[in-house]
């Protein structure tokens, strides 16, 4: 028997939703992870220190009680073109709120309320970059003329690269890179910038929302890339470069939301999360650099003690569940009814 012992690692980007959501799906992730960023793009978002307080106590208060004591949410702010300086100095002195969410306005979901042009937020980052809370940035340009394949790209060149060079103290997370360009840019700079990579992006390239007909389990934004991108992200993730380090982006939607002529955008992977990185890094031959990855290079970046506990994994396969139960409605989760080849032990 293959088996597979890690310091349990924390998910830096994930989705919890709200509500009888959140109670469905939680424990997936308290299973896995020790801490999670939390994403603040709640129906209403969740824009100050106030919000965000009241939903980590609806977060603690879904674990069920066998988890309890065992899952620290770290919490987000929602930034908008009118987040005060105020806000940042309150959640900074909450202890409870570990970044600031920069998401383009209209670049996913619950987006609408997000940044129109970042210029109206620079006394704010200013603000971050004194306080030192990091910017967690979405980064896609939202202007419908930009091929939706390009909108990465071209976001390092007209964004962050002008944010970088005005704020050169600030800690900035790109969040769910999908390029080549992102790996390149992530590399080149200064050790204040990190990235987050997924687990769907280095196990999919975009064939696969095509597969004999459209794959609307597959359709996530940022949206699935070439092959060559493919590569180069997992080169990122195996290659023990404190700056790339795990964020699931599970976002999981229900069937009906997905399956429609209008459907959201969204992978639900919170249900093996730990196992489809293993895989990634056991097909790259890189198996002992899942630890750090997972465990230890997001926790050094928010400037976090590491996990001391740990988790464990055996080589074996496991379907996934067919559908899961999301607040009375079904989610289709990463791999649906097909094969995963590790296992959660404990
Ligand atoms: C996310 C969601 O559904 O909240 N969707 C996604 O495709 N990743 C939003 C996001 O992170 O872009
Ligand atoms: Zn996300």
């Amino acid at each position: 028997m293959i088996q597979l012992t890690l310091i349990r690692p924390d998910d830096c980007h994930v989705h919890l939703r709200d509500d009888n959501q959140m109670c469905s799906i939680l424990p997936d992730t308290v299973r896995r992870f020790a801490r999670a960023i939390v994403m603040p793009n709640l129906k209403l978002p969740v824009s100050t220190t106030e919000l965000a307080l009241a939903y980590r106590k609806r977060i603690y208060s879904a674990l069920p009680v066998a988890m309890k004591g065992h899952f620290t949410p770290l919490m987000t702010l929602y930034l908008t073109d009118n987040t005060p300086s105020s806000e940042i100095i309150r959640a900074k002195e909450s202890g409870a709120v570990h970044g600031i969410k920069f998401y383009p306005a209209g670049a996913t979901t619950h987006s609408n309320s997000g940044v129109t042009d970042i210029t109206k937020c620079y006394s704010t980052l200013e603000t971050m970059e004194r306080a030192d809370m990091p910017l967690l940035v979405h980064g896609e340009v939202t202007d419908p003329e930009t091929d939706i394949f390009d909108r990465e790209k071209i976001f390092i060149d007209k964004v962050l690269i002008p944010v970088i060079k005005r704020f050169q103290k600030l800690r900035i997370v790109f969040e769910h890179i999908t390029t080549k360009e992102a790996v390149e840019f992530v590399k080149e700079t200064s050790n204040n910038i990190g990235a987050t990579i997924t687990a769907h992006h280095m196990l999919l390239n975009r064939n696969a929302m095509f597969n004999s007909g459209i794959r609307p389990h597959h359709y996530c934004l940022p949206v699935l890339k070439h092959e060559t991108h493919r590569r180069a992200l997992i080169e990122a993730a195996i290659s023990e470069n404190p700056k790339f380090f795990l964020g699931t982006d599970s976002a999981p939607h229900s069937k009906f939301t997905k399956e429609t002529a209008c459907g959201c955008a969204g992978i639900y992977t919170s249900h093996a999360a730990i196992e489809l990185y293993a895989e990634v890094f056991e097909q790259a031959n890189a198996l002992e650099k899942l630890e750090a990855f997972a465990s230890f290079y997001g926790a050094d970046f928010y400037k976090m003690p590491r996990n001391k506990d740990t988790i464990s994994m055996i080589k074996e396969n496991w379907n996934a569940p067919a559908q899961i139960d999301f607040s009375g409605e079904a989610l289709i989760p990463f791999r649906a009814n097909e094969v995963v080849t590790w296992k959660m032990t404990d």
